[in-house]
This record gives C-alpha cells, structure tokens and sequence, in this order.
C-alpha cells in the first residue's frame, strides 16, 4: 500500500500545549516500522514546535505498547530502528511522558524508559520477555533499565521474561507514579500539568545513577553470569544480556548503546531466534483450527470424569483449577476413594509448598463430587472417559454415558492410540464425541491433543478448543490414527532409538545425546519415567499385526520379562537406588543388549553423539511429514506445538519440522535415504518430504492457517 493511503497508527491531539501521541497499532501497538517512522517524526516536530510544551504517550486499545513487531525479524531491518526512536525520545528538549495501561512490553518497556516520566495504571504489567525470544532487549533497555533501578534487579527482569506489575515497577524506580482511575489519558494530562506546575526537568535515564556502586553491581552482574551459564542450557542470548548489562557498567552511555545494538544483531542472526520466534505465533495458531471459524463453542459448566487414577485424578484437579465443579465416577467405592487421594494429594502438596493456603484447599474441594453411579453425571456438560486403556472397556463406559447423560453433553475420551471413531460409534450420539488426550500429569502439562474423528459435529470441537483456553492448555487438531500426532511419531523416534541401541551405542549414550541436542531426558529415560509395563501391553497387542518384515528389537521385553518396568519398580534401563533422584547406569542391562545383539548376530557398531542425534531426528520429521501428509496435522507448524509442549522438544529449536527446515529438508532426506540403505522398510521417505525437497520448499510453506 502507498505510504499516503495508510492510515496512520499515531493519532495526535494539542490539548493546552500537551501533545497527546495515542498510539493505535491493533492488535497490541507493535512497534512496525510506520509506527517507529511517525513516532521519530512527531517528536522531532515537537522539539521544534514553540506550540508544544509536552508530549504524552498514551496507548490505545488493551495494552500500552507490546514490543517491537515481532513479525519483522528475520526480514531485511527497516529504518528507523527502534533504539534511534529512543535515543530521539529522550534527546527531546520537551517533558515527555509516558502513560503505561495494559503492559508495556520489550520495546514497548523502552519507549517508556526513554521518556522522561512514566505513570502506569496500577493493574498494569512492565517487562522486557525477549529472552523468550531468544533476544535482548536493543533499544536501549540493557543500558537504561540499570541506570534506574541497578544491575540486579535488571538482569532478574532481562533474564527471567517475566513482568513485573504495578507495584513492584514502582518500587523499584522504574515508573514513577502508579495511578488508579480508568482514564489514563486524564490521569497522563494530570500528571503533566503537575510536572509542568512544578517545572519539573527533562530527566533523562541515560543521566541516572543506579549503577553507582560498582562493587555491588560488578557482583550481581557476576552473581547472574555464574548462574546462568549453570541453567541457561545451551541459550545464546541470556548470556549476551548479561554482556549488555556489564556494558552499562563499565562503558559510557553511547558505547553502551552501540555494543548492544551489536549483541542484539548477533541474537537476530541466531537460529534460537528464529525456533522461539517460530514457537511464539505457532502457540497462538494452533487455536485456529477450522471449526473455531465457522461455529459457536457450546457452554460448559459442569463437568464429569470417568476414571480416578493417574490420568483421570490429573484431569479432574485441571478442571477444578478451572473453576468447574467436577464428578468422578469410578468403579467401586475404594477406587472412588483413591481417586479422591489422589485430587486431595495435589492440592496438599501445594500447601506444603506454600503455594495455597488450607483454606483454598478446602475451598476448591468443595466443587469435587465422586459417585459409583452414572446418574451423577445426568447433568454434565462434558464428561472425559480416563479408564484402562482396553477398546472394551471404554466401550462399555460410553454406553453408560449415553444412557445417563443429557442430550447434547459432550462425551470426550483420554485414550492414549485407540481408534476415537470406533468409542464414538459404540453410542447413539457420535457427533458429541471426541478424543481429547491430556498428558502426564494432566494438571500441569500444557499440551491437549484434540482429536477429531469423521462423525463429530463442529461446534463440539470449537467447544474442545474453547475449553483449552479455558484450562490454559494449548491445543493441537489431530485426526484419528493409531497414537494420534504425538504418540504416533515419538513410537517411530523410540523405534530408531531401540535401532541404534541394538546396532551397537548404549541407552546411556543415547540419551546423552538426546539431552545436549537440547531434550530435558532422553528416550529411555522417558520410557523409565512412563513405565516399561505400558509400552509392553501396547507391544504385546500389535504383536499379531506388526509387519514380519519390519525390525523388531527384543532388548526392552527382556528387562520388562525381568518386572524391571522403570522408575515405579526402582528399575528399567537404569537403577533408581532409594534416594537417588536420577538413574544410575546399569551393568546388568548392558550385559542383556550384548546377549540380545549375539542372539539377533548384529555386530556393534560404535556411533558418535551427533549421528545418533541425525538417526532420530530424521525419524521423528520423516514420520511428522506422514503425520501432515495425511492430514492427522493441519499443518507441520502443529506437529511442532506438540513436540513443544507434550515432549519436551527445545523450544530454541522451534520444534522438529522447523528444526528440519533449518538443516535443510534436502539434507534431512539424504539422511534417510543413507539410512534406508541399511533398513529400507523403516526408513521410507515420506512423499510429502520428498515433493517439498523436490520443490525447493520447506515445511514453513505448508505454514499458513488452516
Ligand atoms: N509483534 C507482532 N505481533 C504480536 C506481538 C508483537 N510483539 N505481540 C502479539 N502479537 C500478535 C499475536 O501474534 C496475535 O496475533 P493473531 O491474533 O494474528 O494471532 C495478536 O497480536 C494478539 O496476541 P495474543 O493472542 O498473544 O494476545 P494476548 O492479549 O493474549 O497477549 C501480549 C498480549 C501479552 C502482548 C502477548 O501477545 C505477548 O506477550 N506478546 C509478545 C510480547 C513480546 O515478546 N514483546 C517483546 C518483543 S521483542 C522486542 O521488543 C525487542 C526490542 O527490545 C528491540
Ligand atoms: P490408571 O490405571 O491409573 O487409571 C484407570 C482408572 O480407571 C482406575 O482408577 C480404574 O479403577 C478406573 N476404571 C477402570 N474401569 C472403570 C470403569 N468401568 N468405570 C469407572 N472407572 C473405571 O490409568 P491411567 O494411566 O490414568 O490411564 C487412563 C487412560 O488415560 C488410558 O486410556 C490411558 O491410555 C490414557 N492416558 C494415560 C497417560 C499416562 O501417562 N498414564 C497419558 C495420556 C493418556
């Protein structure tokens, strides 16, 4: 669009010599480059201007400013940039102040700062997230922020991304008024007429003190350097704002600036921006799943749970956090009671640590109700079945809720690989029935698959998604298929890993491997974690119509045959020794997989990390692309989400599709094909990898909403 057509995203009143900038960038005033090009002009006009005696920035719509434009990044910089803007800001001659509502976020956090005086409504929120980023703040944030409240209380705000609220900025001297009427347009004009009054001067942070003791800022900046390289877990930019940070201490003002700008531009050219960038608008596209368009969510306000053990005990405390009452139904009394151990046990726990008070205890238990009788759930909204994972029993279970529960009643299932069509179809009343797959432990992890079979009416899966929000989960649109997206790929990824195992690396090496590519644990590690038992029924079930052909490794039977079933029995592919937190390596289990390679006559073979690294990513995006060439993902961008937040995949890294576009889609189908020569049935080229590589696209291109 020509530049003279746009409308503008700065709207200016003179009001008594007060020049109001309401900046009007829906959705959350980001700082695009019209907005850093008006703002740059208007102040420059105002410095100039003898009608202007002060400027004020307010913010329209929910929040103030929140950030740079984030949609921006990666693509070729566009002037003015953002720490020109600032400097000019708070080179102006004239008052200038910022009125903070809603947040004021990374950039928008230094827009502020480089104003003279800053209010904030007292339910707002300021803070520099960029870190989540994989950035830091460059505009001036890292030189200006320590100039106003010190370097420690800075690098906690840079380093953790969280913000801070009203209360706290104020105390610590990074706003200087907290107010707390509605109109921060009045409450802006008030306090200028104040400063104004007063003759208030231009004070700039640049000028600040707060890092006047240098002894005691050297040790906190040396403090965060000493931890972060403990935690920070290969991220690149935490270490860098602390860079900045100790430039603020040490260089003049100007070489501050300079060095940041420096170090920020590293940061923008750092794969771990562009995987936690990609991370970012992937959370907030997952929700648009189809339905959510083109239907209304239906209302949910009670809600019942099939099931009191691990799966149906943590959905029912996700469902009470809430808000919602919640009616357990499990299969006698005594289960029923464990099932109620279980919720209380949560909520104790968070006693104990302090995070709740026995009151709310009580209070949130109050809206729990068990029964052994399907009647109880006559007027439930939503019931989640979290029975044995046996197609029989579940059946069984939602002939009683079609019996029992209202019409329209929405009738979901947690199954873990079962075929959600054929529970659907075991009731009258398919189209209210979906899958939606919690995990382990279901009040805490974020990811809920929500899957779709054929029959379901739309508006139930816009009131799945609608309820995702509501439970602050981030949903995935999967389609039924044997284990759904995440199961799915991750049963290929421990495949390739049992693989490598057997042709000759140790458990031990292999997680190695997978923790620095960036997994909190590795493969076997999660099966110890998830119980050797479960992944052995499944087994043992696909036994009959697993393919002759295919590869099958016997090393993970020989330890369940052993009752070695993980962490639960003090044993799997590591001991648990009482009292030790993690697994130790077991001799034992090493003499097993040489007895089981002997058996099979595989002769060892030794791998590097990083081949090991190759072997299993190249599973895990080779099955992801079959995942989305067969619609069960919308789109790769899902099979991402999922990874991120069901199975710990580095966020840095964007997860595994957007890792595969990183190395390149040529690259990772070379990898396969290199690997097929040795197991051709295993290692088949998904047609979508191949079509896109054969195109010259990415999984990137496959991207946009569904
Ligand atoms: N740039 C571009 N788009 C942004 C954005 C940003 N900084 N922040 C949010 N959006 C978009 C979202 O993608 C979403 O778009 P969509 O509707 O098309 O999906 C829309 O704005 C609304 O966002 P949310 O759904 O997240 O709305 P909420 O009200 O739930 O949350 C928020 C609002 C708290 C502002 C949240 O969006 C947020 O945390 N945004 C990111 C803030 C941030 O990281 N700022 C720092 C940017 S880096 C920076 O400033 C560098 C500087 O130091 C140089
Ligand atoms: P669990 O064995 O801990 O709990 C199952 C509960 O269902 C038991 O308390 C049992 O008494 C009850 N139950 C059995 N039949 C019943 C009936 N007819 N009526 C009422 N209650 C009945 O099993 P878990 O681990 O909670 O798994 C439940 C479901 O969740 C399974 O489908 C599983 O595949 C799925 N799942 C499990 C995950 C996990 O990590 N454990 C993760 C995600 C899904």
């Amino acid at each position: 669009m020509d530049n003279a057509h746009k409308p503008s995203v700065l709207k200016q009143e003179l009001r008594n010599k007060v020049l109001v900038l309401g900046i009007d960038n829906p959705p959350v005033n980001a700082l695009s480059a019209d907005l850093r090009r008006e703002l740059l002009g208007v102040i420059q006009e105002a410095d100039t201007n003898d009608k202007i005696e002060a400027v004020l920035m307010v913010g329209c719509g929910r929040y103030f400013i929140a950030g740079a434009d984030v949609r921006e990044f990666g693509k070729p910089p566009l002037p003015p940039f953002l720490p020109d803007v600032c400097t000019r800001i708070e080179a102006c001659n004239k008052l200038v102040v910022a009125a903070i509502h809603g947040a004021a976020l990374g950039g928008g956090l230094e827009i502020a700062l480089a104003a003279h005086y800053r209010l904030i409504a007292a339910d707002a929120k300021v803070g520099f997230p960029e870190v989540e980023l994989g950035l830091l703040p460059g505009a001036g944030g890292t030189q200006r922020a320590p100039r106003l409240i010190g370097a420690k209380a800075s690098l906690d705000l840079m380093l953790s991304g969280r913000p801070l609220d009203a209360r706290d900025a104020h105390e610590l001297g990074l706003v200087d008024r907290i107010v707390y009427g509605e109109d921060m347009l009045a409450e802006g004009l008030a306090y200028l007429k104040e400063l104004l009054a007063a003759h208030a001067p231009v004070r700039r942070s640049r000028d600040a003190g707060g890092l006047a003791d240098h002894t005691k800022s050297r040790a906190a900046i040396e403090a965060a350097r000493s931890e972060t390289t403990k935690v920070s877990r290969g991220l690149f930019s935490p270490l860098k704002i602390i860079e900045a940070v100790q430039a603020a201490l040490e260089l003049p003002f100007n070489e501050g600036l300079s060095l940041e700008r420096n170090l920020f531009l590293q940061c923008i050219d750092s794969p771990q921006r562009a995987g936690l960038i990609h991370a970012f608008f992937a959370q907030r596209e997952v929700f648009k799943a189809p339905e959510t368009r083109s239907t209304k969510a239906r209302s949910i306000n009670t809600v019942g749970v099939v099931g009191g053990g691990t799966m149906g005990a943590g959905i029912a405390v996700a469902m009470l956090d809430a808000g919602f009452p919640v009616t357990m139904i499990e299969r006698d009394e005594e289960s029923l009671a464990r099932g109620r151990t279980h919720v209380e046990k949560v909520y104790d726990s968070l006693v104990a640590k302090g995070r709740i008070t026995q009151e709310a205890r009580a209070d949130v238990l109050t809206r729990w109700t068990g029964s052994t009788s399907y009647h109880a759930l006559a007027h439930a909204d939503l019931v989640v079945e979290a029975v044995f994972e046996e197609m029989t029993v579940k059946q069984a279970v939602f002939a009683e809720l079609d019996r029992a529960c209202k019409p329209g009643a929405i009738l979901a299932t947690n199954t873990s690989y079962l075929d959600v069509s054929a529970i659907a179809a075991s009731c009258s009343r398919a189209p209210d029935v979906l899958g939606l797959h919690f995990f382990s432990p279901a009040n805490i992890m974020k990811l809920l698959e929500i899957v779709v079979p054929a029959g379901v009416a739309a508006d139930v899966v816009a009131t799945a998604f609608a309820l995702a929000k509501k439970l602050q989960k981030v949903p995935v649109r999967a389609g039924v298929c044997d284990g759904f997206i995440g199961n799915r790929i991750f049963a290929v990824y421990r495949a390739a890993a049992e693989h490598i195992m057997e042709d000759g690396a140790s458990p031990y090496q292999i997680d190695r491997a997978a923790r620095h590519f960036g997994f909190p644990m590795g493969p076997f590690q999660v099966a110890d974690l998830a119980g050797g038992d479960i992944g052995w029924a499944a087994r043992k079930r696909r036994a009959n119509t697993r393919d002759p052909k295919a590869r099958y490794v016997q090393i993970a039977d020989r330890i369940c045959e052993r009752g070695w079933f993980g962490q639960k029995t003090g044993r799997g592919f590591y001991r648990y020794p009482e009292g030790v937190r993690t697994g130790v390596q077991d001799p034992e289990i090493e003499a097993i997989i040489d007895a089981e390679r002997l058996r099979a006559g595989i002769k060892p073979n030794s791998f590097t990390d990083q081949e090991i690294v190759r072997r299993l990513m190249a599973a895990m995006i080779n099955e992801g692309a079959n995942v989305v060439h067969q619609g069960i993902a919308l789109r790769p961008l899902d099979v991402d989400i999922t990874f991120l937040f069901g199975y710990g995949f580095p966020r840095y890294r964007g997860g595994p599709m957007k890792y595969a576009d990183t190395v390149g889609l040529s690259s990772v189908l070379a990898d396969i094909r290199e690997f097929a020569q040795q197991d051709t049935l295993f290692w088949q080229p998904s047609p979508l990898l191949v079509k896109l590589t054969n195109n010259g696209a990415d999984f990137a291109s496959l991207n946009q909403s569904a």
